[in-house]
């Protein structure tokens, strides 16, 4: 009796916290979180003979690792969001809460897991799982980039000396692993670079030796090299392809910013009529090309971006107006890590102004 009386209070007292102004002022009004699906298989072949036992639902699909690692990523969203700064509420209410995932299963599991993290268990220990919004994938181009598509490839036909401009994405990453494939690779087929890259955190795998040199750092280098080139970022800048893989997205995430800061300087309007937690799923590819819009693609560091990694868009409310903080969280093992962009470009106007290069509120064309 007197325990429940102490729960009862201990729950009454947060609610009153969570209401009550904090002594900064500052408040958090909404997070966006770009991030990318779990640990999974390559989905070209496996690093080893045995690696399939393993990863026994196939390739390029989700591991149990992978499982693993998304809820663990999930768990840590909530210590910062529900425990720490008392954003959302741990039980799920759909009105504070949207998941929106590209249509691949390993992506849409990925988001599962992390929504299982997120928001702990019903009494009887069952977990919580929102829905999760996606689309077929050849209409979603706000997370599934037409990879596709003949047009925008130019740069990259001419420089990998390309036969066509089809079939790009594969050409252009056989042609890498020809003339780009790291000397301290040499033991390591080419052809494996995604496989070992996957594989190495996999602690139930067993790789050679040279294996496990080449992905841990020489592969995860050229992996990002093939993945700036796809999304059009990086040293493989290129604004069609940034514009094709990200800019729906941006535009939604500043549009999704605009409407929340407005809302709160009009007293009419209710803050609860739209989420304050969005969590878009998606690809390395999507998280490595809006790192580079918002001046953040620096904080990876030449690497790959690790599975579940995460891009984290933080609207506040300050005495002077909005503003928005920029973290990346590389992966389950790492911390929230606030981007320099969003200390030299804080304002929210500022970050509209950078990322607004790239918005776009219609598909991109496609050639076939
Ligand atoms: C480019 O491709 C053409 C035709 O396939 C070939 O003759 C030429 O040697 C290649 N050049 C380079 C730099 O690889
Ligand atoms: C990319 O998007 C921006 C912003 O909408 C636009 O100004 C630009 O023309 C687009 N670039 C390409 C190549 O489509
Ligand atoms: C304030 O919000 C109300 C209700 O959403 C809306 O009808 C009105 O146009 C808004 N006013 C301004 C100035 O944005």
């Amino acid at each position: 009796m007197t325990r429940s009386i102490v729960l009862l209070l201990a729950v009454v007292t947060s609610v009153a916290g969570k209401a009550a102004p904090k002594k900064d002022d500052d408040e958090l009004q909404l997070v966006q979180v770009l991030i990318r699906h779990g640990d999974r298989a390559a989905t070209d072949q496996f690093a080893t003979e045995k690696s399939g036992e393993v990863l026994f639902r196939g390739l390029g699909e989700l591991s149990d690792d992978g499982i693993d690692h998304a809820f663990a990523q999930g768990k840590q969203f909530r210590d910062r969001y529900v425990d720490d700064l008392k954003f959302i509420d741990g039980r799920y209410i759909p009105s504070e809460v949207r998941f929106r995932a590209s249509p691949v299963s390993r992506v849409l599991m990925s988001a599962g897991a992390f929504s299982t993290g997120l928001f702990g268990n019903t009494p009887k220990g069952h977990p919580v799982i929102p829905p999760i919004y996606t689309k077929d994938y050849a209409d979603d181009s706000l997370l599934a980039t037409a990879f596709d598509c003949t047009n925008g490839w130019d740069d990259i036909v001419k420089a990998l000396n390309l036969s066509s401009s089809e079939n790009v994405a594969s050409t252009s990453l056989a042609a890498m692993e020809n003339v780009m494939w790291p000397d301290t690779c040499k033991g390591v087929p080419s052809t494996k670079v995604d496989a070992i890259i996957a594989e190495l955190p996999n602690k139930l795998i067993d790789m050679p030796k040279e294996y496990n040199k080449c992905a841990k750092d020489p592969a995860k280098r050229f992996m990002y090299e093939y993945i700036a080139l796809l999304g059009g970022a990086g040293i493989h800048y290129n604004e069609e392809r940034l514009n094709r893989t990200v800019g729906m997205l941006t535009d939604e995430l500043l549009t999704n910013m605009d409407k929340k800061a407005a809302c709160s300087l009009n007293s009419t309007c209710d803050m609860g009529s739209s989420e304050k937690f969005r969590v878009y799923y998606a690809h390395d590819v999507n998280v490595l090309a809006l790192a580079h819009v918002f001046k953040t693609i620096d904080m990876f560091e030449g690497m790959t971006p690790a599975f579940s990694s995460a891009l984290i868009f933080e609207l506040w409310k300050k005495k002077d107006g909005h503003h928005v903080k920029v973290f990346l969280k590389n992966g389950q093992d790492a911390e929230f890590k606030e981007s320099g962009f969003s200390k030299e470009y804080s304002t929210l106007e500022a970050v509209k102004t950078v990322g607004s290069k790239y918005a776009i509120n219609e598909k991109m064309q496609c050639n076939h």
